[in-house]
């Protein structure tokens, strides 16, 4: 069973010549407890596909095409406010940028308080805060009190990383979009991200959207996975199989790059 299917996805740019393809026709579906990966080079489109399934295209940026089932619902048409309840709660995303994800004039508690409410009004203040507490602990935030009343810049880039973690989980998503969740920090900070991550795998049914450049990290963490060059899909499968058998020449060099590096 699927809990998103992406049907000929099409992002564009208006461009001097005429259209940038940014996305181009690309279609996958997510099965239900499934983690996905979706790696490519830089400017590949992973980015923009992600940010069209939750209809955040920036301007001049548009969908020109496709339908994104969730459920049996439609995202692409769905009035935007049916859509705004799902956004950071049903479908959540770790955005790439984590710097940009967290407004840098209110503390990790204001953020995170304001991210239960905007889905879960009737919670009350000190539910509310409870829960953001819990989130906290369930991320490993060492001095969850410390990092509540801490302004971002406060922050080290790991310790940011599960806070933009524990705000996407907060509304209990059953789909999260992971961004690049560990492009941006040291090798070691990676490394105890990824293992976060494992483990809210392991224990939560969750179906995830993982974006990485890095074939070493969509293989560690993806069942299935697809490569995207160019704005278009140019394989996709078990990670098993690609791993061991790509059929595309750009999918080849790229695990070339990889095993050379290693
Ligand atoms: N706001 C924008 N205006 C114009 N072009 C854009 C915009 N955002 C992205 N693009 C272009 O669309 C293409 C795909 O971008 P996208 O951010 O999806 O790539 P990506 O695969 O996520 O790359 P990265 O690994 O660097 O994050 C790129 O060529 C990029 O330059
Ligand atoms: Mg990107």
């Amino acid at each position: 069973m699927n809990i998103l299917r992406v049907e000929n996805l099409k992002t564009y740019f208006p461009a001097p010549d005429g259209v940038f393809k940014a996305v181009d026709d690309v279609s996958f579906a997510i099965n239900k407890g499934e983690v996905f990966g979706l790696v490519g080079e830089s400017g590949s489109g992973k980015t923009l596909t992600a940010l069209s399934i939750l209809r955040l295209v920036p301007p001049p940026g548009r969908i020109a095409g496709g339908k994104v089932f969730f459920g049996l619902n439609d995202l692409m048409k769905l009035g935007e406010e049916h859509f705004r309840p799902l956004r950071g709660s049903k479908i959540s995303m770790v955005f790439q940028e984590p710097s940009t994800a967290l407004n840098p004039v209110f503390t990790i508690g204001e953020q995170l308080l304001e991210a239960v409410i905007a889905h879960q009004q009737s919670l009350g203040r000190h539910k509310t805060r409870d829960l953001v507490m819990h989130y906290l602990d369930r991320v490993h935030i060492q001095d969850p009190a410390r990092v509540f009343g801490s302004y971002p810049h406060q922050l080290s880039g790991g310790t940011k990383q599960r806070v933009m973690i524990a705000m996407a989980l907060l509304n209990m998503p059953e789909l999260l979009i992971l961004d690049e969740p560990t492009t941006a920090l040291d090798v070691t900070i990676q490394a105890q991200i990824l293992d976060l991550l494992d483990e809210i795998i392991a224990k939560e049914m969750l179906s995830i959207l993982f974006i990485s450049h890095d074939f070493g990290v969509i293989g560690r963490m993806c069942e299935r996975l697809a490569v995207m060059y160019k704005g278009r899909i140019v394989e996709a499968g078990s990670a098993k199989e690609i791993f061991s058998d790509p059929k595309n020449s750009y999918t080849i060099s790229l695990l070339e790059s990889v095993r050379a590096l290693a």
